[in-house]
């Protein structure tokens, strides 16, 4: 049995991801990036062959993607994210017009063909507004664990409209709503609200049609799910693996080249 495995070096979170031929995830792990890219790339898959209890020699092609996809110095060969999360997306979600990927730094509208091929993509700025780090601003600013986020906002009535698209200014903003009384969680669902519809304005550049399928690690915030549905006007796919569908995606292109014996050097075209 020849696995295969996909690192996705994020700027926040690092994702390992293991499959087998029938192309079924055997193990996933996830870990902070920090500052030591090279480390954090490591420690992913280690910890996903310790908990699928394979030995590296049975993973035959390892492919790295993610922003810090050339620390992946273990790796065979680096894919873009947007080609993986794609991949990834349309492999779970075979209906997938559109997919919108939230990380810490960035977010992505990507256009997929129905075999899974990049037709198109845009995405934010060098600025991380309507991103993770927005919504951790936030979070901080309210001493509101990142986990309870999503289902504070979505206690509130009504959203009080956020101006500010920067994060480093999110905090403030958060901070002097407070204190002009308003409630913590209208204060949240106008947060969440504000990077819906940036991430709206992102999909709508490439195309939204039904199915859109969300991935990202702030798929975990119900919240920004609900957010989306909303503007939508129509329910995103979210796997229960969505946080891993950048290295998921690594880890199909890998096991194309273990299938098909080629072995291409250097970086695939996204
Ligand atoms: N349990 C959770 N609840 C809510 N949000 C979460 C949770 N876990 C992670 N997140 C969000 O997911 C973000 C990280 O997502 P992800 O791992 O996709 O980013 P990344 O790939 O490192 O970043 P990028 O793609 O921008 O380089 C965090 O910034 C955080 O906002
Ligand atoms: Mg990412």
């Amino acid at each position: 049995m020849a696995y295969s495995a996909g690192v996705d070096v994020g700027s926040t979170q690092t994702k390992a991801v293991i499959i087998n031929e029938q192309r079924e995830i055997v193990s996933r792990s996830l870990n902070d990036t920090g500052a030591n890219v090279v480390v954090a790339a490591e420690n992913a898959y280690v910890a996903a062959l310790t908990a699928g209890n394979i030995r590296e020699e049975e993973v035959e092609y390892v492919i790295g993607t993610g922003y810090g996809r050339y620390k992946v110095t273990f790796g065979d060969a680096q894919v873009t994210e947007i080609s993986c999360h794609a991949r990834g997306a349309v492999h779970m979600f075979p209906g997938t017009h559109t997919v919108v990927d939230m990380g810490g730094q960035d977010t992505k509208a990507i256009r997929v063909s129905p075999a899974g091929e990049v037709l198109d993509f845009c995405m934010n700025d060098k600025c991380a507004a309507g991103t993770g780090r927005f919504l951790g601003a936030a979070a901080a600013a309210l001493e509101i664990p990142l986990g309870e986020l999503g289902s504070t906002a979505l206690r509130a009535e009504k959203a009080v409209k956020i101006s500010t698209t920067c994060t480093v200014f999110a905090e403030s903003e958060v901070v002097s709503w407070l204190g002009k009384g308003k409630k913590i969680e209208e204060i949240l669902l106008g947060v969440h609200q504000s990077i819906a519809s940036r991430s709206l304005g992102l999909m709508r550049r490439v195309g939204v049609d039904p199915e859109v399928t969300f991935t990202g690690g702030v798929t975990r915030n119900i919240g920004m799910v609900t957010a989306l549905n909303h503007l939508l006007g129509f329910a995103v796919n979210v796997s229960e693996d969505a946080h891993y569908m950048g290295a998921l995606g690594a880890a199909l292109f890998a096991m194309d080249r273990i299938v098909s014996g080629r072995i291409p050097a250097g970086e695939s075209a996204a």
